[in-house]
């Protein structure tokens, strides 16, 4: 299925796209375990396409990673049962994987606990699902990491995480679902892929408007089929300035939506959104404008009307594509100091704790 997504050795070179999508994961893994585990005692980790667990020239993978942000947090965690499930389903892969899981992992806290296995992504997730039956199963971050679009049915993983506390990290290997599309031996693992045949009407469609389509496409799925109302993604471009997956995450907590929004907008300052292996390294040479208009969708929004601060921090997460820390230095503040805005219960001008209450004149 299109050689280009598919890396045939047992371990390759780290992309500077990649190290943003790790980036991204342990910004989001940091902050993520300790809430995790504030709300049970028990939390999953599961990685379906683990790797060979490093690259090339020893650059960590995915589940080091994971498992070292939550080493980080271990003081968090003392009363939790964290286990990790790493999948790999090549053999070879999974060899080195299984090395580093026995030799090389290093010292990890008698309350973690870490299982590989050696098989199909969607095996293991059906047998989860299977033994799970009607119960809950234990608050579970699953990444699912793949090399193209086949084996990951939309339906099954959305089953996986239908428990209200489980979130989804899922890439979106747009590249290869935009090659294949019309192709007919692939209708199959299309189908399952979007948990829908709409995707057939991307066909025809230009090449921007078609990627448009089947990103939202893919994420209007995400909402409705995983019952997720909090759906971030972001866009990978690789050297050629190809747009090569895009990553979903998909909770149903507003705090995991802010802690996902904050990290995607530390990989990409101006947008939030994207990253470009062309520019990597070499932003600075760029002067990309940001423009922030924040004060003004808050106008349109609140304007006569007088809301306490949590209100408008809700409304930077679900109705703009902006960050948290847009709001209160980089927004109210310069709008108090321009008379746009009043504030009721504040103790020093520019600080906008909890209780405050902003008067949008
Ligand atoms: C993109 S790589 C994973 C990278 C890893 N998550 C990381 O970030 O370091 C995808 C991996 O999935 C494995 N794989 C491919 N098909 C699979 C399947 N059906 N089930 C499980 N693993 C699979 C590949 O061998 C490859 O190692």
């Amino acid at each position: 299925m299109g050689s280009a997504d598919v890396v045939t050795e047992t371990v390759w070179e780290i992309e500077p796209h990649t190290k943003a999508k790790h980036e991204i994961l342990t910004r989001y893994l940091d902050a993520w375990f300790p809430i995790l585990a504030s709300w049970s005692e028990r939390v999953l980790f599961i990685d379906g396409f683990a790797g060979p667990g490093s690259y090339r020239s020893g650059e960590p993978g995915s589940p080091r990673l994971a498992l070292e942000s939550a080493k980080g947090q271990a003081r968090f965690l003392r009363n939790s049962n964290v286990m990790f499930l790493f999948n790999e389903a090549d053999p070879s892969r999974f060899q080195l994987l299984e090395e580093w899981r026995t030799n090389g992992n290093g010292a990890v806290p008698s309350n973690f606990s870490v299982l590989t296995r050696n098989q199909q992504f969607v095996d293991l997730a059906g047998e989860i699902v299977e033994r799970r039956g009607d119960k809950r199963l234990v608050p579970t971050f699953a990444f699912v990491d793949p090399f193209g679009f086949k084996g990951v049915p939309l339906a099954l993983i959305c089953d996986l995480v239908r428990d209200r506390r489980s979130e989804l990290f899922i890439l979106f290997s747009f590249n290869s679902v935009n090659r294949w599309i019309t192709h007919e031996g692939q209708q199959g693992n299309l189908s399952e892929l979007f948990g829908c045949s709409d995707y057939a009407q991307a066909d025809g469609l230009g090449p921007d408007e078609r990627k448009r389509f089947l990103a939202d496409l893919y994420e209007r799925q995400l909402r409705e089929v995983g019952q997720f109302p909090y759906v971030s993604r972001f866009e990978m471009i690789e050297m050629r300035g190809r747009t090569s997956y895009f990553l979903y995450h998909c909770t149903r907590s507003l705090k995991g939506l802010e802690v996902m929004r904050s990290a995607m907008w530390k990989i990409d300052p101006t947008n939030g959104s994207q990253f470009s292996d062309r520019v990597a390294g070499i932003e600075p040479l760029f002067d990309a404008t940001f423009t922030l208009d924040l004060d003004k969708l808050l106008i349109a929004r609140f304007k006569g009307q007088t809301v306490p601060i949590k209100v408008l921090q809700d409304f930077v997460l679900t109705g703009t594509r902006y960050a948290p820390a847009h709001l209160k230095k980089e927004t109210l503040k310069p709008m108090q100091e321009r008379g746009l805005i009043e504030c009721i219960g504040q103790k020093r001008k520019g600080t906008y704790p909890e209780g405050v209450l902003i008067h949008f004149l």
